[in-house]
Protein backbone atom coordinates (compact mmCIF):
# COMPACT_ATOMS: atom_id res chain seq x y z
CA UNK A 1 0.00 0.00 0.00
CA UNK A 2 1.22 3.42 -1.16
CA UNK A 3 1.95 5.94 1.90
CA UNK A 4 -1.15 7.74 2.55
CA UNK A 5 -2.06 11.61 1.48
CA UNK A 6 -5.67 13.45 1.89
CA UNK A 7 -4.63 14.78 -1.41
CA UNK A 8 -4.56 13.18 -4.64
CA UNK A 9 -3.04 15.97 -6.57
CA UNK A 10 0.52 15.72 -4.53
CA UNK A 11 3.93 17.01 -6.27
CA UNK A 12 6.66 14.53 -7.17
CA UNK A 13 10.03 15.02 -5.75
CA UNK A 14 11.36 17.50 -8.59
CA UNK A 15 7.95 19.64 -7.36
CA UNK A 16 6.34 18.50 -10.20
CA UNK A 17 2.05 18.62 -9.79
CA UNK A 18 1.09 15.15 -10.99
CA UNK A 19 -2.27 15.24 -12.96
CA UNK A 20 -4.46 12.74 -11.42
CA UNK A 21 -4.76 9.14 -13.09
CA UNK A 22 -8.60 9.04 -12.51
CA UNK A 23 -10.68 12.16 -11.85
CA UNK A 24 -14.35 12.89 -11.73
CA UNK A 25 -15.84 16.09 -11.76
CA UNK A 26 -19.98 16.85 -10.91
CA UNK A 27 -20.66 14.00 -12.29
CA UNK A 28 -24.42 13.19 -11.87
CA UNK A 29 -26.25 10.27 -12.97
CA UNK A 30 -29.87 9.97 -13.33
CA UNK A 31 -32.38 7.12 -13.81
CA UNK A 32 -35.55 8.23 -14.44
CA UNK A 33 -35.37 12.08 -12.47
CA UNK A 34 -34.07 9.75 -9.22
CA UNK A 35 -30.54 10.65 -9.18
CA UNK A 36 -28.26 7.85 -8.11
CA UNK A 37 -25.23 9.94 -8.41
CA UNK A 38 -25.31 13.57 -7.77
CA UNK A 39 -22.70 16.29 -8.43
CA UNK A 40 -19.72 13.85 -7.36
CA UNK A 41 -15.99 14.91 -7.77
CA UNK A 42 -12.79 12.97 -6.52
CA UNK A 43 -9.41 12.55 -8.12
CA UNK A 44 -7.01 9.78 -7.42
CA UNK A 45 -3.46 9.60 -7.59
CA UNK A 46 -1.67 7.05 -9.44
CA UNK A 47 -0.23 4.18 -7.16
CA UNK A 48 -2.89 4.91 -4.67
CA UNK A 49 -6.21 3.13 -2.78
CA UNK A 50 -9.22 4.42 -2.53
CA UNK A 51 -12.29 2.80 -0.66
CA UNK A 52 -15.67 3.63 -1.11
CA UNK A 53 -18.32 3.17 1.25
CA UNK A 54 -21.81 4.18 1.96
CA UNK A 55 -25.59 2.28 2.43
CA UNK A 56 -27.18 0.19 0.22
CA UNK A 57 -28.85 2.24 -2.97
CA UNK A 58 -26.06 5.06 -2.10
CA UNK A 59 -24.77 4.94 -5.53
CA UNK A 60 -21.35 2.88 -5.29
CA UNK A 61 -21.79 0.32 -8.10
CA UNK A 62 -23.57 3.28 -10.13
CA UNK A 63 -20.13 5.13 -9.57
CA UNK A 64 -18.37 1.98 -10.79
CA UNK A 65 -20.38 1.85 -14.00
CA UNK A 66 -19.74 5.66 -14.83
CA UNK A 67 -15.98 5.06 -14.96
CA UNK A 68 -15.99 2.01 -16.36
CA UNK A 69 -18.29 2.89 -18.97
CA UNK A 70 -21.13 1.05 -18.80
CA UNK A 71 -23.38 3.56 -18.00
CA UNK A 72 -22.93 7.41 -19.16
CA UNK A 73 -23.56 10.03 -16.63
CA UNK A 74 -26.52 12.43 -17.06
CA UNK A 75 -24.05 15.32 -16.00
CA UNK A 76 -20.00 16.08 -15.30
CA UNK A 77 -16.91 14.79 -16.40
CA UNK A 78 -14.95 11.84 -16.47
CA UNK A 79 -10.88 11.85 -16.95
CA UNK A 80 -8.42 9.73 -17.01
CA UNK A 81 -4.73 10.81 -16.84
CA UNK A 82 -6.22 13.87 -17.79
CA UNK A 83 -8.18 13.42 -20.39
CA UNK A 84 -11.92 12.93 -21.36
CA UNK A 85 -13.26 9.70 -21.75
CA UNK A 86 -16.95 10.44 -20.79
CA UNK A 87 -17.48 9.56 -24.16
CA UNK A 88 -15.65 5.91 -24.99
CA UNK A 89 -17.30 3.20 -24.35
CA UNK A 90 -16.11 -0.13 -21.46
CA UNK A 91 -13.80 -1.15 -24.36
CA UNK A 92 -12.39 1.64 -25.13
CA UNK A 93 -11.97 2.45 -21.39
CA UNK A 94 -10.50 -1.04 -20.46
CA UNK A 95 -7.95 -0.27 -23.48
CA UNK A 96 -6.42 2.45 -21.86
CA UNK A 97 -6.26 1.03 -18.55
CA UNK A 98 -9.52 0.52 -16.76
CA UNK A 99 -10.98 -2.35 -15.35
CA UNK A 100 -13.87 -3.04 -13.15
CA UNK A 101 -15.30 -6.37 -11.33
CA UNK A 102 -18.91 -6.88 -10.85
CA UNK A 103 -20.90 -6.70 -7.75
CA UNK A 104 -23.04 -9.28 -9.06
CA UNK A 105 -20.65 -12.04 -10.76
CA UNK A 106 -20.79 -12.55 -14.41
CA UNK A 107 -18.46 -15.12 -15.56
CA UNK A 108 -19.57 -16.47 -19.63
CA UNK A 109 -20.78 -19.83 -18.00
CA UNK A 110 -20.52 -22.49 -21.09
CA UNK A 111 -16.91 -21.29 -20.81
CA UNK A 112 -14.13 -22.82 -18.90
CA UNK A 113 -12.60 -20.51 -15.79
CA UNK A 114 -9.21 -20.23 -18.21
CA UNK A 115 -11.30 -19.27 -21.47
CA UNK A 116 -13.39 -16.43 -19.24
CA UNK A 117 -10.19 -15.42 -18.52
CA UNK A 118 -8.43 -15.34 -22.08
CA UNK A 119 -11.62 -13.25 -23.19
CA UNK A 120 -10.80 -10.64 -20.48
CA UNK A 121 -7.11 -10.17 -21.85
CA UNK A 122 -8.28 -9.79 -25.38
CA UNK A 123 -10.56 -7.45 -24.20
CA UNK A 124 -8.03 -5.68 -22.72
CA UNK A 125 -6.22 -5.43 -25.91
CA UNK A 126 -2.47 -5.59 -25.06
CA UNK A 127 -2.06 -9.08 -26.14
CA UNK A 128 -1.00 -9.44 -29.54
CA UNK A 129 -2.30 -13.15 -30.25
CA UNK A 130 -4.76 -15.75 -28.52
CA UNK A 131 -1.63 -17.76 -27.54
CA UNK A 132 -0.03 -14.82 -25.42
CA UNK A 133 -3.48 -14.00 -24.26
CA UNK A 134 -3.59 -17.75 -23.10
CA UNK A 135 -0.32 -16.98 -21.25
CA UNK A 136 -1.47 -13.85 -19.59
CA UNK A 137 -4.61 -15.95 -18.77
CA UNK A 138 -2.63 -19.05 -17.06
CA UNK A 139 -0.10 -16.13 -15.47
CA UNK A 140 -3.30 -14.42 -13.76
CA UNK A 141 -4.84 -17.45 -12.94
CA UNK A 142 -1.94 -18.64 -10.50
CA UNK A 143 -1.86 -15.51 -9.39
CA UNK A 144 -5.33 -15.11 -8.16
CA UNK A 145 -5.23 -19.14 -6.82
CA UNK A 146 -7.48 -20.48 -9.68
CA UNK A 147 -4.80 -22.28 -11.33
CA UNK A 148 -6.08 -25.62 -10.20
CA UNK A 149 -9.47 -24.75 -11.38
CA UNK A 150 -8.88 -23.54 -14.93
CA UNK A 151 -11.10 -26.25 -16.39
CA UNK A 152 -14.22 -25.71 -14.35
CA UNK A 153 -17.48 -23.96 -15.74
CA UNK A 154 -18.28 -20.76 -15.22
CA UNK A 155 -21.53 -22.07 -13.14
CA UNK A 156 -19.40 -24.29 -11.54
CA UNK A 157 -18.00 -22.17 -8.92
CA UNK A 158 -18.01 -21.52 -4.97
CA UNK A 159 -18.67 -17.55 -4.34
CA UNK A 160 -15.45 -17.19 -3.49
CA UNK A 161 -14.18 -18.60 -7.03
CA UNK A 162 -16.52 -16.61 -8.78
CA UNK A 163 -15.30 -13.35 -6.73
CA UNK A 164 -11.63 -14.61 -7.17
CA UNK A 165 -12.33 -14.95 -11.20
CA UNK A 166 -14.22 -11.64 -11.46
CA UNK A 167 -10.78 -10.20 -10.43
CA UNK A 168 -9.13 -12.43 -12.85
CA UNK A 169 -10.79 -11.42 -15.57
CA UNK A 170 -10.12 -7.66 -14.87
CA UNK A 171 -6.68 -8.72 -14.16
CA UNK A 172 -6.04 -10.24 -17.56
CA UNK A 173 -6.81 -6.68 -19.29
CA UNK A 174 -3.61 -5.16 -18.02
CA UNK A 175 -5.08 -2.81 -15.94
CA UNK A 176 -3.47 0.83 -14.83
CA UNK A 177 -6.76 1.34 -12.84
CA UNK A 178 -8.19 -1.58 -10.84
CA UNK A 179 -12.05 -0.89 -10.14
CA UNK A 180 -13.11 -3.92 -7.52
CA UNK A 181 -17.02 -3.86 -6.44
CA UNK A 182 -17.99 -5.61 -3.54
CA UNK A 183 -15.37 -8.94 -3.99
CA UNK A 184 -15.30 -9.86 -0.52
CA UNK A 185 -18.96 -10.19 -0.01
CA UNK A 186 -20.24 -13.61 1.03
CA UNK A 187 -16.40 -14.39 1.43
CA UNK A 188 -15.91 -16.11 5.15
CA UNK A 189 -12.87 -14.30 7.28
CA UNK A 190 -10.41 -16.25 6.11
CA UNK A 191 -10.87 -15.73 2.59
CA UNK A 192 -11.09 -12.22 3.15
CA UNK A 193 -8.02 -11.78 4.21
CA UNK A 194 -6.64 -13.43 1.35
CA UNK A 195 -8.43 -11.25 -1.09
CA UNK A 196 -6.88 -8.20 1.17
CA UNK A 197 -3.71 -9.51 0.70
CA UNK A 198 -4.19 -9.94 -2.99
CA UNK A 199 -5.17 -6.55 -3.64
CA UNK A 200 -2.56 -5.36 -1.62
CA UNK A 201 0.12 -7.48 -3.81
CA UNK A 202 -1.93 -5.84 -6.76
CA UNK A 203 -1.34 -2.22 -5.44
CA UNK A 204 2.12 -2.73 -4.70
CA UNK A 205 2.75 -4.17 -8.57
CA UNK A 206 1.70 -0.84 -9.61
CA UNK A 207 -2.22 -0.69 -9.95
CA UNK A 208 -4.34 2.24 -8.59
CA UNK A 209 -7.39 0.44 -6.59
CA UNK A 210 -10.59 1.38 -6.12
CA UNK A 211 -12.34 -0.74 -3.38
CA UNK A 212 -16.05 -0.72 -3.14
CA UNK A 213 -17.23 -2.63 0.17
CA UNK A 214 -19.12 -3.05 2.85
CA UNK A 215 -16.69 -5.33 5.11
CA UNK A 216 -15.05 -2.44 6.92
CA UNK A 217 -12.12 -4.69 8.47
CA UNK A 218 -10.94 -5.33 4.41
CA UNK A 219 -11.01 -1.44 3.25
CA UNK A 220 -9.22 -0.15 6.44
CA UNK A 221 -7.29 -2.15 5.91
CA UNK A 222 -6.35 -1.56 2.28
CA UNK A 223 -7.30 1.70 1.82
CA UNK A 224 -4.52 4.91 1.53
CA UNK A 225 -8.10 7.46 1.84
CA UNK A 226 -12.19 6.27 2.27
CA UNK A 227 -14.78 7.79 0.46
CA UNK A 228 -18.36 7.57 1.49
CA UNK A 229 -21.51 8.19 -0.52
CA UNK A 230 -25.05 8.89 0.96
CA UNK A 231 -27.70 9.19 -1.37
CA UNK A 232 -25.31 9.75 -4.45
CA UNK A 233 -23.38 13.18 -2.73
CA UNK A 234 -19.96 12.79 -1.40
CA UNK A 235 -20.51 13.13 2.67
CA UNK A 236 -16.61 12.58 3.74
CA UNK A 237 -13.53 11.88 1.82
CA UNK A 238 -9.97 11.70 3.71
CA UNK A 239 -7.84 9.25 5.73
CA UNK A 240 -9.26 6.15 7.09
CA UNK A 241 -9.07 7.39 11.10
CA UNK A 242 -10.58 10.65 10.06
CA UNK A 243 -13.63 8.83 7.93
CA UNK A 244 -14.04 6.23 10.59
CA UNK A 245 -14.71 9.07 13.37
CA UNK A 246 -16.38 11.48 11.24
CA UNK A 247 -19.87 11.61 12.76
CA UNK A 248 -21.52 12.57 9.64
CA UNK A 249 -20.19 9.06 8.41
CA UNK A 250 -21.29 7.12 11.84
CA UNK A 251 -24.75 8.43 11.60
CA UNK A 252 -25.09 7.75 7.67
CA UNK A 253 -23.54 4.60 7.35
CA UNK A 254 -21.49 2.90 10.47
CA UNK A 255 -24.35 3.73 12.72
CA UNK A 256 -24.65 4.26 16.48
CA UNK A 257 -23.56 0.42 17.55
CA UNK A 258 -20.19 1.80 16.68
CA UNK A 259 -20.41 5.07 18.09
CA UNK A 260 -21.19 3.47 21.53
CA UNK A 261 -18.55 0.67 21.15
CA UNK A 262 -16.09 3.25 20.10
CA UNK A 263 -16.88 5.24 22.95
CA UNK A 264 -16.44 2.56 25.42
CA UNK A 265 -12.92 1.62 23.73
CA UNK A 266 -11.78 4.88 24.11
CA UNK A 267 -13.02 5.25 27.57
CA UNK A 268 -11.49 2.10 28.49
CA UNK A 269 -7.86 3.03 26.84
CA UNK A 270 -8.25 6.49 28.86
CA UNK A 271 -8.79 4.90 31.84
CA UNK A 272 -6.22 2.08 31.27
CA UNK A 273 -3.42 5.20 30.37
CA UNK A 274 -3.08 4.04 27.08
CA UNK A 275 -1.05 6.09 24.69
CA UNK A 276 -3.71 5.71 21.64
CA UNK A 277 -6.47 6.84 23.49
CA UNK A 278 -8.27 8.41 20.76
CA UNK A 279 -7.33 6.42 17.59
CA UNK A 280 -10.62 4.85 16.46
CA UNK A 281 -10.37 1.18 15.25
CA UNK A 282 -13.18 -0.82 13.27
CA UNK A 283 -14.25 -3.56 16.11
CA UNK A 284 -14.17 -7.14 15.08
CA UNK A 285 -18.47 -7.33 14.78
CA UNK A 286 -18.49 -4.16 12.42
CA UNK A 287 -17.52 -6.38 9.86
CA UNK A 288 -20.00 -8.87 10.21
CA UNK A 289 -22.92 -6.26 10.90
CA UNK A 290 -22.20 -4.33 7.52
CA UNK A 291 -21.31 -7.37 5.68
CA UNK A 292 -24.30 -7.66 3.10
N1 LIG B 1 -30.18 0.64 -13.98
C1 LIG B 1 -30.86 1.29 -13.03
N2 LIG B 1 -32.09 1.79 -13.27
C2 LIG B 1 -32.77 2.46 -12.32
N3 LIG B 1 -32.31 2.71 -11.08
C3 LIG B 1 -31.08 2.23 -10.78
C4 LIG B 1 -30.29 1.51 -11.73
N4 LIG B 1 -29.11 1.17 -11.16
C5 LIG B 1 -29.15 1.66 -9.91
N5 LIG B 1 -30.33 2.30 -9.69
C6 LIG B 1 -30.71 2.97 -8.45
O1 LIG B 1 -29.68 3.87 -8.14
C7 LIG B 1 -29.43 3.90 -6.73
C8 LIG B 1 -27.98 3.56 -6.46
O2 LIG B 1 -27.77 2.18 -6.76
P1 LIG B 1 -26.36 1.49 -6.67
O3 LIG B 1 -26.53 0.10 -7.16
O4 LIG B 1 -25.36 2.34 -7.33
O5 LIG B 1 -26.11 1.50 -5.10
P2 LIG B 1 -24.92 0.83 -4.26
O6 LIG B 1 -24.34 1.90 -3.41
O7 LIG B 1 -24.02 0.07 -5.15
O8 LIG B 1 -25.74 -0.17 -3.31
P3 LIG B 1 -25.31 -1.62 -2.72
O9 LIG B 1 -24.46 -1.36 -1.52
O10 LIG B 1 -26.63 -2.24 -2.32
O11 LIG B 1 -24.62 -2.39 -3.80
C9 LIG B 1 -30.44 2.95 -6.10
O12 LIG B 1 -31.55 3.69 -5.68
C10 LIG B 1 -30.80 2.03 -7.25
O13 LIG B 1 -32.10 1.52 -7.09
MG1 LIG C 1 -23.49 -1.89 -5.34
Amino acid sequence: MSHASSYPMASNATGESQVPILELEHVTKRFGGLPAVEGLSFAMRRGEVLGMIGPNGAGKSTAISLIGGALAPTEGVVRFQGRPITRLSPHQRAQLGIARTFQVTQPFTQLDIRDNVIVGALFGGHVRSRKEAAQRADAVLERVGLAGKAHLKGDELTVADRKRLEMARALATHPEVLLLDEVMAGLTPREVGNAVELIREINQSGVTVLIVEHVMQAITGVSDRILVLHHGRKIAEDAPDAVLSDPKVVEAYLGERYARQRAAEQSRRALEGHENATQPSAPDDIAKDSQI
